[in-house]
């Protein structure tokens, strides 16, 4: 018995800044973005908040999923920003969509916070504790600083994971505490980034963990459909799908639209891709998370 992706939800601000706009505030221009990044335009909230927006996700996976907030038993939120220290984002969610049976609580992995999600809920699944897991990451960033705020985007993804006997998937994490300094984001501060030790960390990281990953599986990079990984940076996948010997057509991608949006990236490129058609039942798909911690690791599943 395992988890499987029945469905999923995002919600981004319809508010949204251009690269020219950035280039307006702070000493940047739309040229060394897109060049550096990928990134075009990010969405940034006006009113909403990181809990508004994990209900947004959250009302748009239920429907995805056609299941009724009632048969949640688990809610697990990610995310860096929560509104208040407590109580926890999970809990404000459950009572806005009214999943009165669910068990609550946040985590905070940094743009790993998806994968820790979604490992924790198939460990809760596995263990006989859950039968239908909702999972959200949503994420609001300071964006007036020139070195992160041409990275960062707003906004929040969801994905429903229920129990099913002969499902698969696995999961591989890793953390290296010694390296924390590299991204940091002190309370009431701006993050701090070393955007090149973070770099160089996510691209030779990020393909080991992913051959870990597919050596448990006995599979071979060739063998999956699509690798999601969290949208930190188009020079990053574009490396990553280069050392694994990959065509770049399977490495999704959507960061011109959102730029990094932490750990909703890879909810919010999952809803993309199932709502476009892009998905379909019986492949096979990799997800990969890093960032600060620093915290790195990649899920197998097959949908
Ligand atoms: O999601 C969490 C994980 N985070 C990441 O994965 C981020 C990983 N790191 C990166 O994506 C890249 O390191 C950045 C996009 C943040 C920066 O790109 P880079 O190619 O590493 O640039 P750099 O920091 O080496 O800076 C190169 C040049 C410098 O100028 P000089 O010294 O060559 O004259 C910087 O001062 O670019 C300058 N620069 C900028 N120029 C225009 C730095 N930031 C900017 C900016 N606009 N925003």
């Amino acid at each position: 018995m395992t988890g499987r992706l029945i469905g999923t939800g995002s919600y981004v601000p319809d508010h949204y800044l251009s690269n020219e706009d950035i280039a307006k505030i702070v000493d940047t221009s739309d040229q060394w973005i897109r060049e550096r990044t990928g990134v075009v335009r990010r969405h940034i909230v006006e009113e909403d908040t990181t809990a508004t927006m994990a209900v947004q996700a959250a009302k748009r996976a239920l429907e995805d999923a056609s299941i009724q907030a009632e048969e949640i038993d688990l809610i697990i939120v990610s995310t860096i920003v929560s509104d208040v220290l407590m109580p926890c984002t999970a809990c404000y969610v459950q009572n806005e969509i009214g999943a009165v049976n669910a068990f609550c609580f946040d985590l905070n992995a940094a743009c790993s916070g998806f994968l820790v999600a979604y490992s924790t809920a198939l460990g809760y699944i596995e263990m006989g504790l859950a039968k239908k897991v909702l999972l959200i990451g949503t994420e609001l960033l300071d964006w007036t600083d020139r070195s992160t705020c041409i990275l960062f985007g707003d906004g929040a993804g969801a994905a429903v994971i229920e129990a099913v006997d002969g499902a698969r998937a696995s999961i591989c994490m890793h953390s290296d505490g010694s390296k924390g300094d590299s991204l940091l984001l002190p309370r009431n501060g701006t993050i701090t980034m070393n955007g090149q030790d973070v770099f160089r960390f996510a691209v030779s990281k990020v393909p080991k963990v992913i051959k870990e990953l597919l050596e448990q599986q006995q599979k071979t990079a060739g063998e999956i459909d699509y690798f999601i990984l969290h949208q930190a940076n188009k020079r990053i996948i574009d490396a990553v799908a280069k050392r694994l010997q990959v065509e770049e057509s399977h490495f999704p991608c959507n960061i011109e639209e959102y730029a990094n949006t932490s750990s909703a990236s890879i909810p919010i490129l999952l809803d993309e891709l199932r709502k476009e058609g892009t998905l379909k039942k019986g492949q096979k798909i990799v997800l990969t998370g890093f960032g600060a911690g620093l915290t790195w690791g990649a899920v197998y599943m097959e949908i």
